[in-house]
C-alpha cells in the first residue's frame, strides 16, 4: 500500500548508529585519536529518529550536543563502543559511522615520563574489536540492515566494495578521506554507495542531506515486499 506523505516510515524500528572517533589511552594524561567530527553519524541518527524509528546513538567523544529524540550514549575507546552497540541490541538497522580506532595502546598505569639519556618509549600496539564485523556476524541479533562506512584514501570504491564482503555488512557508504577532498571533519560528503548488487554515486551535499538521502533508502528497503 502507497504511504501517505508525512508519514514516519520507519516508525515501528529500532536503529543504533555510531558516530564520532574514539579515544584509546596510552596513559592517564594521553590518549591516540583521529579527525572524525562526529556530524556525519549524528546527522544519520537525526534522519533516522525524524523517519520515526527509535534510535541509540553511540558516540565517541566529540563536542556535538546529543541529537533531539535520539538515545545517546557517550563512550571513550572502541572496546566501550562495542559494549554499548550490544547492550542496544536487537535492532533493525545499525549503520556505523563511527571512525574506530583499529587499535588501543598498552596503556601505562602512570603518566609516562621522560627520563634524560633515554630514546622515547615505544606505543605496543593491541588490536581493538572490529565492531562492525562483530554486529554483521549471522546471529539470532544480526540488524536486518546492516551499514558501513569506508574511510578511504585512495582506490576508494575498490577498497570500500572489498571492505563489504570482509566485514560481511549489507551496505558500504564509502567516502574519500584524502586531505584534497576535504571531507573529514568538513560540513559536506561525497560519497558512493555499494551494495550487492553494485555501486551508486552521489553528488557532493551537505552531510544531513547525505543522511536524508541514506535514511530514505533506508525506509525503502524496509518497506520492499522482501523484507
Ligand atoms: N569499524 C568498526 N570497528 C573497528 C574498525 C572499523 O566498527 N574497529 C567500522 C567503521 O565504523 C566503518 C567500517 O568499519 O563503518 C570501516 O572502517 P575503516 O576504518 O574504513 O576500515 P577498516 O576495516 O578499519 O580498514 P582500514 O582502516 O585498514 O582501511
Ligand atoms: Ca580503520
Amino acid at each position: 500500500m502507497a504511504r501517505l506523505e508525512g508519514e514516519q516510515p520507519l516508525a515501528d524500528r529500532r536503529a543504533l548508529v555510531t558516530a564520532g572517533p574514539t579515544h584509546e589511552p596510552i596513559d592517564p594524561v594521553r590518549y591516540l585519536a583521529n579527525r572524525s567530527s562526529g556530524t556525519q553519524g549524528y546527522a544519520i541518527a537525526r534522519a533516522l529518529a525524524a523517519a520515526g524509528a527509535d534510535v541509540t546513538l553511540v558516540s565517541g567523544p566529540t563536542t556535538l550536543p546529543d541529537p533531539p529524540g535520539v538515545h545517546t550514549l557517550r563512550v571513550e575507546t572502541a572496546r566501550a563502543m562495542l559494549a554499548a552497540c550490544q547492550q542496544a541490541l536487537p535492532c533493525d538497522i545499525a549503520v556505523c559511522a563511527a571512525a574506530v580506532a583499529d587499535w588501543h595502546v598498552a596503556e601505562a598505569p602512570q603518566k609516562i615520563k621522560k627520563a634524560a639519556g633515554q630514546p622515547p618509549p615505544a606505543l605496543h600496539l593491541v588490536p581493538n574489536p572490529d565492531i562492525l564485523a562483530t554486529l554483521s556476524q549471522p546471529a539470532p541479533t544480526r540488524p536486518r540492515l546492516v551499514v558501513g562506512f569506508a574511510a578511504e584514501t585512495e582506490h576508494v570504491v575498490e577498497h570500500a566494495t572489498a571492505k563489504r564482503l570482509r566485514k560481511g555488512c549489507d551496505w558500504i557508504v564509502a567516502n574519500d578521506v584524502s586531505p584534497e577532498s576535504g571531507i573529514m571533519g568538513g560540513a559536506e560528503n561525497e560519497i558512493d554507495l555499494i551494495d550487492a548488487t553494485g555501486c551508486t554515486h552521489w553528488p557532493r551535499l551537505d552531510k544531513m542531506q547525505v543522511a536524508q538521502r541514506l535514511v530514505a533508502r533506508i525506509a525503502a528497503f524496509f518497506n520492499s515486499p522482501h523484507v
